[in-house]
C-alpha cells in the first residue's frame, strides 16, 4: 500500500481522470432538483486522500467539486471510509486543510460496517458510492444494498463506481483449475459475485484466460444493474500500458440514462489523460524525454486518432442511415460506437454526423443540439 501512496500510476490517472469529469455533471445536474440541492459522495475505501502536493487522491478530487459548487448552490456532501490507521491520519490532515465549509465524515473502519449508516444519512438525496479497494471489493449483497432505495423517474440518482481487482480474478479463479483448490477462497469470490456462477463462466472460456476474465467481469457487471432495478452500465478496463494486461475494471452502474452518458464522456476524457501520462512515461530516457518534445508527438498521435474515430463513426453512422429508417444513436450505440465506446466521445460524434450531412446523407444537422445521442438523424 505504501508503494501505491508514493507516486500514482497511470492507471490511477485514468480512474482519477473519469471522477474529475463525471463528478461536476453529477453534482450539477442530480442537484439541481434535489432537497435543499443536497448530492452525496461515499467514498468506501478513500485512501489518503493525496498522495503529494501536486497529485489528488480521490478525497481531495471530491472535496474541491465539492467546494466549487457550493455558490451554485449545491450542497455536496462527503463521507469517507478507510480503515488503516496511517491512511486515515493522512486523509483527515486533508479534510481540516482543505475540507473547509464542506460538510464530511471520515470513518474510521470497515466500509461493510459503515455502509448501512451512511445510506441512511444520504437517504433520499442523489448519491454516488465509490468502492475502491486494492483487492477484492465487499460482497455483492452489500453492493446491491445500495441500490434499495426508491428508483424511477423524479427519484435521486444512485450509482456506484467499483475497481474490479483484475490479479485478484486470475489469481482465486487460478483455483479453479488447481488440482488443490482452496474451497474458502473460492468461496469468497462468490461472495464478491453474487453466487458461483462466476466459476462456471470463467471455465467455459478457457484456455482464454483474457476472454475468461471479461466473461465474468461483465457478468458482475450484468447482474448488478439487473438487482439495481435494470441500471445500465459501463466496464472500462484500466491498463498501466497499452497493451498490458488490465490492472482492474472499473464497474459503473446507473439508474439515469444522463448518467450512462455522462460517464462514456468522462471514460473518453479519463483515458486521453491517460495517453498523455503513458506518452510522457514513455518518453523518459529517449531522445524525447530531455525536453518537452514528447508533447508534438503526443499532440500529433491525438490529431490523428481524432480524425481515425470520426471517420470509423461516420462509416458507422452511413450504414444505419442506408437502413433507410430513422434512428437515434442511443438505440444503436453499439452500432456506432463499436470498440469506440467510452473512447470517443461527443465531440467526435458531432464531427461525424456533421460529416454524414455534408455528404448528402441525412438532413439532420447536429448544430446547436446539446443531447446528441437522443437526436433522430434521419436518412435522405
Ligand atoms: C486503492 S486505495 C484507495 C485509493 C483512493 N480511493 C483514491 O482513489 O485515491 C484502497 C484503500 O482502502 C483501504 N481499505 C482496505 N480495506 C478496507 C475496508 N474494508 N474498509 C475501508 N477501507 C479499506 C486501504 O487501507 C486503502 O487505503
Amino acid at each position: 500500500m505504501l508503494e501505491f501512496h508514493k507516486t500514482k500510476k497511470s492507471a490511477a490517472v485514468l480512474k482519477h481522470g473519469i471522477i474529475d469529469s463525471y463528478a461536476p455533471p453529477f453534482i450539477g445536474k442530480t442537484g439541481s432538483r434535489s432537497k435543499g440541492n443536497r448530492v452525496a459522495f461515499i467514498d468506501g475505501y478513500a485512501g489518503p486522500g493525496r498522495y503529494s502536493s501536486e497529485e489528488e487522491g480521490s478525497g481531495a478530487m471530491l472535496l474541491r467539486h465539492a467546494k466549487a459548487h457550493a455558490g451554485m448552490p449545491r450542497t455536496v456532501e462527503c463521507h469517507f471510509v478507510e480503515e488503516d490507521a496511517d491512511t486515515i491520519a493522512a486523509l483527515r490532515t486533508v479534510v481540516e486543510d482543505e475540507g473547509d465549509g464542506v460538510t464530511v465524515t471520515v470513518n474510521d473502519g470497515d466500509i461493510s460496517t459503515h455502509l448501512p449508516d451512511l445510506l441512511q444519512q444520504c437517504d433520499g438525496i442523489p448519491l454516488f458510492v465509490y468502492l475502491d479497494p486494492c483487492g477484492l471489493v465487499i460482497p455483492f449483497a452489500e453492493v446491491v444494498q445500495i441500490f434499495d432505495r426508491p428508483a424511477g423517474r423524479g427519484q435521486p440518482a444512485t450509482e456506484v463506481l467499483i475497481n474490479f481487482s483484475a490479479g485478484a480474478l486470475r489469481r482465486i479463479a487460478g483455483h479453479l483449475t488447481s488440482k488443490t483448490p482452496t474451497e474458502g477462497t473460492l468461496a469468497r469470490m462468490d461472495e464478491v459475485c453474487g453466487g458461483d456462477w462466476w466459476r462456471q463462466s470463467w471455465l467455459v472460456e478457457l484456455p482464454d484466460k483474457d476472454a475468461a476474465e471479461q466473461a465474468v467481469v461483465n457478468g458482475y457487471a450484468e447482474r448488478l444493474s439487473k438487482e439495481a432495478g435494470h441500471a445500465g452500465h459501463w466496464v472500462i478496463d484500466v491498463r498501466q500500458r497499452a497493451g498490458l494486461k488490465p490492472l482492474y475494471y472499473l464497474v459503473f452502474a446507473s439508474r439515469h440514462l444522463a448518467g450512462l452518458e455522462y460517464f462514456g464522456e468522462a471514460s473518453s476524457l479519463g483515458l486521453e489523460k491517460w495517453r498523455r501520462v503513458s506518452a510522457q512515461q514513455a518518453a523518459v530516457g529517449t531522445l524525447f524525454g530531455d525536453d518537452d518534445s514528447w508533447v508534438e508527438n503526443f499532440k500529433a498521435e491525438e490529431a490523428r486518432l481524432k480524425e481515425e474515430w470520426i471517420d470509423t463513426l461516420a462509416n458507422n453512422l452511413e450504414s444505419e442511415l442506408a437502413k433507410g429508417e430513422p434512428f437515434r444513436v442511443l438505440d444503436r450505440y453499439d452500432e456506432v460506437f463499436g470498440d469506440l465506446a467510452g473512447v470517443a466521445r461527443g465531440l467526435h460524434l458531432r464531427a461525424a454526423m456533421k460529416k454524414v450531412l455534408a455528404a448528402g446523407l441525412t438532413t439532420t444537422s447536429p448544430v446547436g443540439v446539446k443531447e446528441l445521442l437522443q437526436l433522430t438523424l434521419k436518412p435522405v
